[in-house]
Parts: structure tokens; sequence; C-alpha cells
């Protein structure tokens, strides 16, 4: 390999970098919680959330309940205070499935964007996504349906 090709080489490498970078970024593993159905509720134990390793303890910014009470999973979102958000996945525009990542929901059909709590930040889709009342003790979460 000579001078030149070596530097084009190096060039294309060093260019996709950052491109590696966020795609890696936003590839956060998705964590399907085991759960159990009470009448309309769905429950979901706070370990759900615990990352256990053997030194420490993390945990999850959100968790997927994938029930077939609903036709999309439910994204149940941690946020600060311990607080939780339990957000249907359907986009709101024309139904496609969202993603989740980098702390907001995005659309893969026509870039619909919402936050963690389900508002729209960005079009098409003009309404929120549908929400769903959470509770909490000190071992589960409760996720009500109806
Ligand atoms: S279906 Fe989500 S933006 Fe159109």
């Amino acid at each position: 390999m000579n001078r030149k090709q070596f530097l084009k080489t190096c060039g294309v490498a060093l260019v996709g970098l950052p491109f590696a970078s966020a795609i890696l970024t936003s590839c956060q593993s998705i964590y399907y919680a085991s759960f159990k159905t009470i009448k309309n509720k769905i429950v979901v134990p706070l370990s759900e959330f615990e990352i256990v390793k053997k030194t420490s303890t993390t945990y999850r910014d959100f968790v997927m309940v994938n029930t077939a009470l609903q036709d999309f999973p439910i994204c149940l979102y941690r946020t600060e205070g311990s607080n939780y958000i339990a957000s249907l996945m359907k986009c709101t525009h024309r139904g496609c499935e969202l993603n989740v990542g980098g702390g907001m929901y995005s659309c893969p059909c026509h870039g619909s964007e919402f936050d963690t709590k389900g508002k729209v930040l960005e079009g098409p889709a003009d309404q929120d996504l549908k929400t769903f009342k959470t509770t909490i003790d000190d071992e589960n979460i409760y996720i009500e349906l109806f």
C-alpha cells in the first residue's frame, strides 16, 4: 500500500467513525419485562428495571411490556422521582409502531417524534400518544388499561 492509498483508507475510516458511534448510541437494547395481568391491570415488578451486576445495581430508563391485551407494546418509562409513564407504542399519525431511544419515541414511517410523556414533539402526528394511568407500591408498578 502506498502513501496515497493509506491516507485514503484512513480518511474513510475517520469519516465513518462518528456515524458508527451515533448508530451504537441509538441502539439501546430493548428489555421486555415480565409481568402479570390482574383484571384490567398489568403488574410489572419494580425489579424489572434493575440491572444487577456483581458490585453494583443500575436502573433501566424504560422497559417494554408486550401484552396480548393491546395491539402494540406499551413502553413503561421511568422519569425523575421514580414516576412511571406508560405509553402505547402506536403512532397517532397513521399507526406505525414507534421506536424508543435517546429519551424520546420516533416513528420510522413519516418521522413524528414524541417525548417520554407521549407529547408530540414533531409532526406530522398532531395528537399525543395514548398513555395509561400508573400507580406504584413498594414492589410493583400497575398499569391500568381501562
Ligand atoms: S405513522 Fe408515524 S409519522 Fe406517520
